[in-house]
């Protein structure tokens, strides 16, 4: 496809509440034991939400540390994308409440529901829009509260899930530029949506006394059906990126995966022939913070200098949907 301009990653920046949870404290709380949860998915600690802390909250630091570090000055963002599935609200969006929150004019907000997979799939949305020439600096943001929505009886799911927030500003590169998006792939599989879902509070279940009985509001996983896609699903999008760029894993100094399980990145990394060493993983420090894994892990990456401008960077993501994708670019 001919595009007339290239979009390129600005900077980021990222949060997540000051509140942690370790596995010892969730062996307080549910059948579980910080081997289990160490030894089966590579966690150790979370970050989790107050009462009083909303999405919206998260991602406006997230945001605001993302612009700060960048050379695009406020006024110069033309439109908001957030990723998320725990939105303050179902309605307005979180990114019309950033909106307020920046006290921008005039310029568009929309959320986007992928699950997992929400930055990923926000990230081509922007891609498109700039290199169509529609606009030149977007604020993607991939935040997550999904301890709001997590059945703390269910130690299938509880154990697994942390709160945070990353942005970036993507703008659009100028000729000289090195950087910038090489090529994205997002994809769905609606049939599997039943694997990993909120029953209730939606308009196929409204929420009510019973729903809330229930649970039904909570996060419904079945994590086995979703760990065999997750490695098949990454390597597909992964290696389809690749090969329609003519690159191959060689080409790649960095993989930053969806950080869901360290068994699910280590099949991933063992499939696609990677090195762990060139694997940004954080999983032990943040768990699974659907959205924001990657924008985290991203910006973490950057700020401990190991991913520097010029590199060549794999993005990688699945999620509820299910929905999964992958963006190649050069840092
Ligand atoms: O971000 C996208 C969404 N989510 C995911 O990507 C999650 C993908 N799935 C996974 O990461 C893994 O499937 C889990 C971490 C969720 C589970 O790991 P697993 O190795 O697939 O375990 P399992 O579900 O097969 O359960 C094995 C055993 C079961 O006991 P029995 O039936 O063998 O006696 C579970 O009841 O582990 C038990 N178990 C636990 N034990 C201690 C499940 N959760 C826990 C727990 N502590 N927290």
């Amino acid at each position: 496809m001919s595009t007339r301009y290239a979009a390129k990653f600005a900077s980021f920046g990222s949060f997540a509440p000051a509140k942690i949870l370790n596995n010892f404290d969730l062996e307080k709380i549910v059948d579980t034991t910080d081997e289990w949860i160490r030894s089966r998915t590579g966690m150790f600690e979370r970050h989790i939400t107050t009462a009083e802390e909303a999405a919206s909250d998260l991602a406006y630091q997230a945001a605001s540390r993302c612009i700060e570090s960048s050379a695009v000055r406020y006024n110069e963002i033309e439109l908001i994308i957030c990723a998320t599935i725990s939105g303050d609200h179902a309605f307005p969006s979180t990114a019309c409440i950033l909106h307020k929150r920046f006290g921008f004019k005039n310029i568009p907000a929309f959320d986007v529901s992928a699950g997992c997979a929400g930055f990923i799939y926000a990230l081509d949305i922007a891609k498109t829009f700039i290199e169509s020439g529609a606009y030149s600096n977007i604020l993607v943001v991939g935040v997550e509260v999904l301890t709001k929505i997590t059945n703390w009886n269910d130690r299938n799911t509880c154990v697994l899930f942390g709160d945070g927030a990353g942005a970036t500003v993507l703008s659009r590169a100028n000729p000289r530029d090195i950087s910038r998006i090489i090529d994205s792939v997002i994809c769905a599989d609606g049939s599997q949506g039943d694997i990993l879902f909120q029953a209730a509070g939606g308009s196929r279940k409204p929420a009510s006394h019973a729903t809330v009985d229930a649970n039904e509001h909570t996060v419904y996983m079945e994590g086995n059906k979703i760990y065999k896609n997750a490695i098949r699903s990454m390597y597909a999008s992964s290696d389809e990126v690749l090969k329609r760029n003519n690159m191959s894993v060689e080409d790649v100094d960095w993989v930053i995966p969806h950080q869901a399980n360290l068994r699910i990145i280590e099949g991933l990394a063992d499939k696609m022939k990677v090195p762990m060493s060139k694997v940004i993983v954080n999983i032990e420090k943040y768990g699974n913070t659907s959205s924001a894994t990657i924008p985290l892990a991203m910006d973490e990456a950057l700020r401990m200098r190991k991913i520097r401008r010029g590199d060549i960077i794999l993005l990688t993501s699945f999620g509820a949907g299910l929905t999964w994708g992958s963006i190649l670019a050069r840092y």
